[in-house]
């Protein structure tokens, strides 16, 4: 596991340095929730932890400055992310969150395999799923139940764009499903108060 070049603090500057819209950032506050909590789920050591985490923080890094021009996404990010002093396998784990959509005509063609790249893309993408949820209920994610959310999941109709399929993605990694789920409404409870919710 290679060395993060700036601390949890710097990277958050750096996310609101090229991002202003409340929703995104709640989005990657709660990216960075799930990938922590589920890199703690695997045993990983502290240092991972963070890794984990800060791959989820800054993921969408320059989303802010692309979605004008939605097929430009994750083309700045690698200089963004090489400036600030991050080596080539932490931005190909950020990119590939995009691997397979369509609309990225620079990452279609390629596939997740890793590990990593894996939990990034499903971690990144169940946050979606959850906060649509919590907002149906009220803000309410304190009581949020694996049962309730797994209804939505199947509910195709909800949260329409929320893909199932990159969430899915879990099950290589060898977590079933259901234990995902618990695993991401917890990363979310312990962060709550900062993305809005109760
Ligand atoms: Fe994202």
């Amino acid at each position: 596991m290679n060395k993060l070049p700036i601390s949890r603090d710097e990277a958050w500057e750096l996310v609101k340095k090229y991002n202003q819209h409340e929703q995104d950032l709640i989005h990657y506050l709660e990216s960075e929730a799930v990938m922590r909590n589920l890199a703690k789920y695997l045993g990983l050591s502290e240092e991972e932890i963070e890794y984990w985490g800060i791959l989820g923080l800054l993921h969408d890094i320059d989303w802010g400055i692309t979605k004008e021009n939605v097929e430009t996404h994750l083309t700045k990010a690698p200089e963004i992310l090489r400036n600030a002093g991050f080596d080539e396998k932490f931005i190909e784990t950020i990119l590939s969150h995009g691997y397979g959509f369509q609309e990225l005509p620079h990452l279609k063609d390629k596939k997740r395999i890793e590990k990593i790249q894996h939990a990034l893309a499903a971690s990144e993408t169940i946050t979606g799923l959850i906060h649509a949820y919590a907002l149906m209920r009220g803000k309410r994610v304190s009581d949020m139940e694996v049962s309730g959310l797994k209804k939505k999941f199947k509910d195709k109709t909800f949260a329409a764009k929320v893909d199932r399929d990159v969430i899915l993605e879990i099950e290589k990694i060898g977590i079933p499903l259901d234990e995902f789920f618990k695993i991401a409404i917890e990363g979310i409870k312990n962060i709550k108060d900062k993305v809005g919710l109760i």
